[in-house]
C-alpha cells in the first residue's frame, strides 16, 4: 500500500503522476462540478480585475484556472504553468491545444513551488487552487510568491476547508471519510490517493491560519471568501504599491 505524506515531497509527486490522466474526470464526479464555479470565483477575484500582462499559476495540474482565464485574455497575456509532476503539465499542455489556446501565450514550468525560477517583481499575479495543502512549507511558498510579484501585484489561494457549520461539517467528514476513498478507487483504482486527499483537507491549517503566514509574508489587505458555507475558501492577498 503506498502511502502518501507531504513530508515526502516525492510521494506527492508520484501520486499526481499516477492519478494526472484521470484527474480532471474523476474531480468531476468528486466535487459534482461545483469546482468549476470555485475556479471561475478565483480567476474573477484575482485576474479578470486586474487584467495582467502575466500571471502565475501554481500547482497548475490540468491547468483549468490558467484556461478558465486565457480564453478571455488578449493574446497578449502569459501565463506561466508551474507543476513539479511532468504527467499534470502534459495533460494541461493537451487541455490547451484542445482549447485553441496558443503555445506562446503559456509557457511551462516544471518546478517546486518553494523555489520558484522566476526573478524578483516579474509577475503580475498569481493564483493557486486545490495546491498549498500538499506543499511541504507553505509559508515558504508564500514567501517566493511575495518575491516574484510585482509591487501592487495579487495572489489568490483556492483551497479545499472545513466548514463551520456543525452540521455542514458532520455532512462534510462523513462525505470525505467514506464516500470519497470509494468513489476514487474507483474511478482512478488508486484508493491511496483519495485517502490522502481527504486526510490532507482535515489536518490542513484554517483560512485565518493561512491569512496569518500571508500577512506574516507582507502582503496585505488579506481576505477570505468562504465558497459553499466554507467547503472551499478563497484567500486572498496583495503586495504593497509602494513595496
Ligand atoms: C490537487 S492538484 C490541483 C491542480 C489544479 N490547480 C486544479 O485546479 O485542478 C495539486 C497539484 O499541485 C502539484 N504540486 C503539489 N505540490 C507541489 C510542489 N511543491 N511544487 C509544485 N507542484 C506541486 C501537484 O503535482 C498537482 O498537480
Amino acid at each position: 500500500m503506498a502511502t502518501y505524506n507531504k513530508n515526502d515531497p516525492a510521494s506527492i509527486q508520484n501520486m499526481f503522476n499516477s492519478i494526472a490522466n484521470q484527474y480532471d474526470k474523476t474531480n468531476a464526479v468528486l466535487s459534482f462540478q461545483m469546482h468549476k464555479r470555485w475556479n471561475r470565483q478565483l480567476v474573477q477575484q484575482v485576474l479578470s480585475k486586474q487584467n495582467p500582462h502575466n500571471f502565475l499559476d501554481l500547482c497548475c495540474g490540468t491547468g483549468d484556472i490558467a484556461l478558465n482565464y486565457l480564453q478571455k485574455a488578449p493574446n497578449s497575456c502569459q501565463a506561466y504553468l508551474v507543476d513539479f509532476c511532468s504527467n499534470m503539465l502534459t495533460c494541461a499542455k493537451d487541455k490547451m491545444s484542445k482549447n485553441g489556446i496558443s503555445n506562446h501565450q503559456i509557457q511551462y514550468v516544471q518546478a517546486d513551488v518553494q523555489e520558484l525560477p522566476f526573478s524578483n517583481e516579474s509577475m503580475d499575479c498569481a493564483t493557486m487552487a486545490y495546491g498549498i495543502r500538499n506543499v511541504k512549507d507553505p509559508s515558504k511558498c508564500i514567501r517566493e510568491v511575495y518575491r516574484v510579484l510585482k509591487p501592487g501585484g495579487c495572489f489568490g489561494i483556492l483551497e479545499l476547508t472545513q466548514p463551520k457549520n456543525n452540521l455542514l461539517k458532520m455532512g462534510h467528514r462523513f462525505y470525505l471519510r467514506s464516500v470519497l476513498p470509494v468513489l476514487g478507487r474507483w474511478l482512478t483504482s488508486n484508493q491511496d490517493a483519495y485517502s490522502y486527499l481527504q486526510n490532507s483537507i482535515q489536518t490542513f491549517i484554517a483560512p485565518a491560519e493561512l491569512e496569518k503566514i500571508m500577512h506574516r509574508s507582507q502582503f496585505i489587505e488579506t481576505r477570505s471568501i468562504p465558497l459553499l458555507g466554507g467547503i472551499a475558501t478563497i484567500i486572498i492577498g496583495n503586495k504593497p504599491k509602494g513595496s
